[in-house]
């Protein structure tokens, strides 16, 4: 198969991850989960780094660190990524991964608009807030977290402010994505639906 990016963007806790993980194994590429990058930046504001600083000296290391899963991370990766210097400092590292050979998946908030708008494949991953609260907060119980269903739904609904209306790389969809509404789907049927859109593109 030629290379091909795939850029798999959408809001928080939507099923974007789990989806690009599948549809990166499906074709057999890889995956870059470019929330990660933002989240090592936040996880280093969070102890004190300059913001700026710390996303020009990022390092496949930072990406391993096990907190960055947090909600307090989360928050954080959030106002991070408001900072145009901090985007910008991140972009070469996306676009040169996007471009490996064989191709890959990258997920996050601005792939298909702002790192590769020349994305073979473009999908916006969605669902209602209350639905990806729910499913973020079996997530978090899963992992020994102590929360609940309204502290963690006023985070997604917090981060959704912050990530849409933000005037750099604001999140929306692509004007050529294919949406994909996981609301009413099962994890193996938002997966199914996210591989027949790539291939549907693929093929046309
Ligand atoms: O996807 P994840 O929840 O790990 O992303 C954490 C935060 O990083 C998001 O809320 C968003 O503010 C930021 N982000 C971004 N652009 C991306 C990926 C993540 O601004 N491509």
């Amino acid at each position: 198969m030629s290379p091909f990016t795939i850029a798999i963007d959408g809001p928080a806790a939507a099923g974007k991850g789990t989806i690009s993980k599948a549809v990166a194994a499906h074709f057999g590429v890889a995956h870059l989960d470019t929330g990660l990058l933002y989240r090592a930046v936040g996880a280093r504001m969070l102890r004190g780094d300059d913001p700026i600083e710390a996303a020009r000296k990022l390092e496949a290391d930072d990406l391993e660190n096990p907190d960055l899963r947090t909600a307090e991370v989360a928050q954080a990766a959030s106002r991070v990524a408001i900072i145009p210097e901090v985007r910008a400092a991140l972009l070469d590292f996306q676009r040169a991964f996007a471009r490996r050979s064989g191709g890959a998946v990258l997920d996050g908030r601005d792939i298909g608009t702002v790192i590769c708008p020349r994305a073979e494949v473009k999908l916006f991953v969605t669902a209602s807030a209350e639905i990806r609260a729910r499913r973020r907060l079996a997530e978090l119980l899963d992992h020994g977290f102590d929360t609940d269903f309204e502290a963690v739904l006023a985070d997604v609904k917090a981060r959704d402010d912050r990530d849409m209306n933000r005037a750099d790389a604001p999140l929306r969809p692509a004007e050529d994505a294919v949406t994909i509404d996981t609301s009413t789907l099962d994890v193996d049927a938002a997966i199914a639906a996210a591989i027949a859109a790539v291939e549907a593109r693929r093929a046309g």
